[in-house]
């Protein structure tokens, strides 16, 4: 018998992948120690500043800020790509209306793979144009299918909106007011990349089995549904509506810190600092949350002030907000519904996934990706089990 090596399993250091360097990567740059932000080399401040999405996604795709002639055709390029084919438009229609809105985007970017007449060509040239096609249509299906479940009139896009405006438009029937449109486009900014979180990393991986980029995506915004990444958002809003008043924060905090639940929308793998998207979403929140709708950010500010003490008091641990604890008071004071959360996280961030699965196919520089295939470390008494004999069933 082959001589067994002891084992000891996992380093805890490595769990989840934490501290594995897996590529190279030109888009993004994460500095968790002191809380910066880096898309394609500009810091996220400046780009919350100065741009706008539309210009933001074009950076992440291209690689560099358009001039004035480029940011007319990308945006036109968008403009006309936000019509969904007629029969997923159907088939949205004959969807449950209790269906999890994540659900319904990720059987809508499948089938748009069956609707693309060039799926087999795997050019760079191609991945870019199904990226911008993506970025356009996310927006409508999440608008089409909100109205769709709530028995309201599908609106049509409008081609002189930008792409901002017109998703309010087509999801709330209205014309946006220039602030909430200037607010809602700086959150698409804040959470259009963020280098290899779960979401983009799947991503990367279906792209390096050579998949297409709808398979990539679909993969992608699986593992954004879950709570502990993009689903985190939902969960906070349904918090912050379960401790009802800014008195009741301390306690529902210290009651769940104690049993060893987790606090949503606080705490991040990189971060050891505030994220600094988390600080200018507070600032719109504050802005955005008026009247009946205050008490939601001043519970929102209370949670991350009694999470942070009672972390440290009974942990002494350190633990700061993320991106999802102030979008959600947002999101809900703008009248979305909380379960849309997630996807208007998805409208924005499909500009980083599509950025990354082009550069996980066409990457120029060595060392160049390959297939990705971790190793796992079998484990039991020794190594693991090993020559077990088999035992017919009738024996067992
Ligand atoms: N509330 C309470 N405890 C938390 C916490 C939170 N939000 N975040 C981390 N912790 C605790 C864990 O329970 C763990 O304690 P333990 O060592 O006693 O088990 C410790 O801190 C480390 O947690 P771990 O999950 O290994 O650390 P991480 O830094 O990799 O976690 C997250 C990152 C995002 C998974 C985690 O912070 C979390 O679950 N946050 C809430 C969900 C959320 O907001 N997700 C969106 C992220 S952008």
């Amino acid at each position: 018998m082959e001589e067994q090596v002891v084992h000891e399993g996992l380093d805890a250091r490595n769990i989840g992948l934490r501290n594995i360097e897996v590529a190279d990567t030109k888009i993004c740059s994460i500095d968790g120690i002191n809380g910066k932000l880096i898309y394609r080399g500009y810091d996220i401040l400046d780009l919350v500043n100065h741009s706008s999405f539309e210009e933001t996604a074009y950076l992440l795709l291209f690689g560099d800020l358009p001039n004035q002639k480029q940011l007319q055709d990308f945006s036109k390029n968008l403009q006309e790509s936000r019509t969904l084919p007629p029969q997923v438009i159907q088939n949205l229609k004959n969807k449950p209306k209790t269906a999890l809105p994540m659900d319904i985007l990720q059987s809508c970017v499948s089938e748009l793979a069956t609707y693309d007449p060039h799926i087999t060509i795997e050019t760079k040239e191609a991945n870019i144009e199904r990226a911008i096609s993506l970025i356009s249509k996310i927006p409508s299906i999440v608008a089409l299918w909100n109205r769709i479940r709530n028995d309201q009139e599908i609106i049509n896009p409008k081609k002189e909106l930008s792409h901002t405006g017109n998703f309010l438009y087509m999801i709330s029937g209205k014309m946006p007011s220039k602030e909430e449109e200037k607010i809602f486009d700086l959150c698409l900014i804040l959470h259009a990349e963020h280098s290899f979180n779960a979401s983009t990393f799947a991503a990367r991986e279906i792209a390096s089995t050579r998949a297409h980029m709808y398979a990539c995506i679909c993969g992608a915004l699986g593992a954004l549904s879950g709570e502990l990444h993009g689903g985190a958002n939902i969960q906070v809003m349904k918090m912050i509506m379960e401790i009802d008043e800014p008195q009741n924060v301390k306690n529902w905090v210290l009651e769940q810190l104690k049993v060893g639940k987790r606090v949503m929308g606080m705490g991040h793998a990189v971060y050891r600092t505030t994220d600094p998207r988390a600080d200018v979403l507070a600032r719109l929140s504050e802005t955005i949350c008026k009247g009946d709708n205050a008490k939601w950010y001043d519970i929102t500010e209370s949670v991350e002030k009694y999470t942070k003490k009672y972390m440290y008091e009974l942990k002494k641990q350190p633990i700061y907000p993320n991106v999802d604890l102030y979008s959600a008071s947002l999101y809900y004071s703008m009248g979305f519904p909380i379960d849309l959360n997630t996807p208007l996280f998805a409208i924005s961030r499909i500009a980083g996934w599509a950025a990354h699965v082009i550069e996980e196919k066409f990457a120029e520089a060595a060392p160049k990706p390959a297939l990705y295939r971790p190793k796992a470390v079998y484990v039991g008494k020794y190594c693991g089990p090993m020559g077990c004999e088999y035992v017919p069933i009738s024996e067992r």
